[in-house]
């Protein structure tokens, strides 16, 4: 039986499935078109590359993070990996993006909580959360995709989700269509992926 992440050529890639895999796996082909992309929350930065090596070379790619040592790494990594000239780091929360940003934008991708290994005091907050993704709903361009990986299974993660889940199944459906993904039986509050396409302006 073919297992995931096997390619056809035999070689094994033993990828596990988790929400960020499947985020990945979903962004993959629109991001071969997309131009304006964003990164609301760079951590670590291997969601940044992902983005920047499976992007056009005209591809601009804006990575957020209120942390200057989530930054850091995260041009470490693409400097590593020679894309750091397609992307902007900006030091700023994703609750400003609107400063930055003025052309529509193909494809955002949302990893909330705390970086891995950092500060869990550090995580992303529902205020400023709902305040980035409306901001980013509202800049979507007409086949945009939204990405977002929540972790209820903290209690201001749980607060955020369930704020998130209320905007998103709110949205009117002329307009977007919203899915979910999570891992049904795990317990303790699994993360949960939405993600959001706008199909009508
Ligand atoms: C789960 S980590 C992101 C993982 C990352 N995408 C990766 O691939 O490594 C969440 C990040 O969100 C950042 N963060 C928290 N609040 C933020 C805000 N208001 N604006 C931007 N980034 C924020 C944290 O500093 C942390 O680095």
């Amino acid at each position: 039986m073919r297992r995931y992440g096997q390619n056809y050529g035999g070689e094994i890639n033993l990828q596990v499935v988790n929400v960020v895999y499947v985020a990945h796996c979903l962004l993959k082909n629109k991001l071969t078109g997309a131009s304006n992309i964003v990164d609301a929350t760079a951590g670590k930065g291997k969601d940044t590359l992902f983005l920047a090596q499976n992007s056009g070379l005209d591809a601009e790619i804006w990575a957020f993070d209120i942390q200057e040592s989530a930054l850091d790494v995260t041009k470490r990594l693409l400097e590593q990996h020679h894309v750091s000239n397609k992307v902007r780091l900006i030091l700023d929360s994703h609750a400003n993006i609107h400063q930055y940003i003025k052309k529509p934008i193909d494809i955002a991708m949302f990893n909330l909580g705390y970086l891995p290994g950092g500060s869990h005091e550090v995580a992303t907050h529902s205020s400023s959360t709902l305040e980035a993704v409306e901001q980013v709903l509202r800049l979507l361009n007409h086949g945009g995709l939204l990405s977002l990986v929540a972790y209820p299974g903290h209690e201001e993660g749980q607060r955020e989700n369930t704020l998130l889940q209320q905007v998103f199944s709110g949205l009117p459906t002329r307009c977007f269509t919203v899915s979910k993904w999570e891992m049904i039986n795990h317990f303790n509050k699994p993360p949960i992926f939405y993600l959001i396409e706008k199909v009508r302006n």
